[in-house]
């Protein structure tokens, strides 16, 4: 049967998707989960499809997590497109979209958090404290809510796939952390929900970003080149057999990384 005749399920309620979940399982049927914030774009739908071919069932979610965001106002700006997603993943045959509020997910208040002590705290965990906090915290809870066999998470945030995947090691979790290629603008940018904020000017600038990243200069020199070229730099750092970056064009953060 083909998935794009299914109908797309929206749950708001944890219960109920767990509840659902359960029901797949009872049934037999192979969960795979892809967790986002939303304002999809095809580097979304690249996890997606991989989660529609190598699975029975594909949940995604949409929840703008403010417990991983440091600055009120990068949250405030979070770009909201719910209803051109939901019409998306219709059209691409995922079967559930877990849409829940911030009751749903933090019926505690955030008085309970998973902490990392170590990797957490370098690169964007650096400049952004308590950024990964929130991160674990929400995927642990939504892997509790949503119980994937396999959960898709994307190279462009290789920081978070590592951490992730050391969590469902450290936790026993029975999820597979399934890690997807980063899809790129045909200028080399990384595609990022945040790319739609960049006014047209900053757009034009931003694959100077990953051409400096990928360059056989070393990572000081390609800091000070983007600073010359009007980026204000978080960080330009090797680690893990990778140079990572991040960025900021105007109000809006980029990061990206490479294979060194
Ligand atoms: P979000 O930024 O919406 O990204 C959701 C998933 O899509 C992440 O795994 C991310 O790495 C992946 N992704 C984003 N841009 C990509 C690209 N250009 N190519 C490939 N994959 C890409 O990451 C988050 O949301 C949140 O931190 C989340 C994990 C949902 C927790 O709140």
């Amino acid at each position: 049967m083909s998935k794009i005749t299914q109908t797309l399920r929206k749950i708001e309620c944890a219960n109920e998707m767990k509840e659902v979940s359960l029901l797949f399982h009872a049934e037999g049927k192979k969960i795979g989960f892809v967790p986002t914030m939303g304002a999809l774009h095809a580097g979304h739908f690249s996890l997606l499809e991989k989660s529609l071919n190598e699975n029975d069932i594909t949940i995604c979610s949409i929840y703008v997590n403010p417990t991983q965001f440091t600055d009120k106002r990068d949250f405030e700006n979070y770009p909201i497109t719910l209803n051109d997603d939901l019409e998306k993943l219709k059209d691409l045959g995922v079967d559930v979209a877990f849409c829940p509020t911030y009751a749903e997910m933090y019926p505690d208040s955030y008085r309970f958090k998973l902490t990392e002590a170590e990797f957490s705290r370098t690169l964007c965990g650096e400049h952004r404290p308590d950024h990964f906090d929130g991160v674990l915290t929400i995927v642990m809870k939504l892997f509790q809510i949503v119980q994937p066999k396999n959960a898709y998470f994307g190279e462009k945030d290789y920081q978070q796939l590592l951490l992730i995947q050391d969590m469902a090691n450290a936790f026993f979790l029975d999820v597979t952390v399934v890690p997807c290629p980063t899809l790129r603008e045909v200028d080399g940018l990384a595609m990022s929900s945040r790319n739609r904020l960049l006014k047209p000017e900053d757009r034009a600038q931003a694959p100077v970003f990953f051409k400096a990243l990928k360059s056989d200069e070393p990572s000081d020199k390609i800091t000070e080149e983007l600073k010359a070229q009007g980026f204000e730099v978080d960080y330009v750092q090797e680690t893990k057999g990778r140079r990572f970056g991040a960025v900021k064009l105007g109000n809006v953060r980029l990061i990206d990384n490479v294979e060194l």
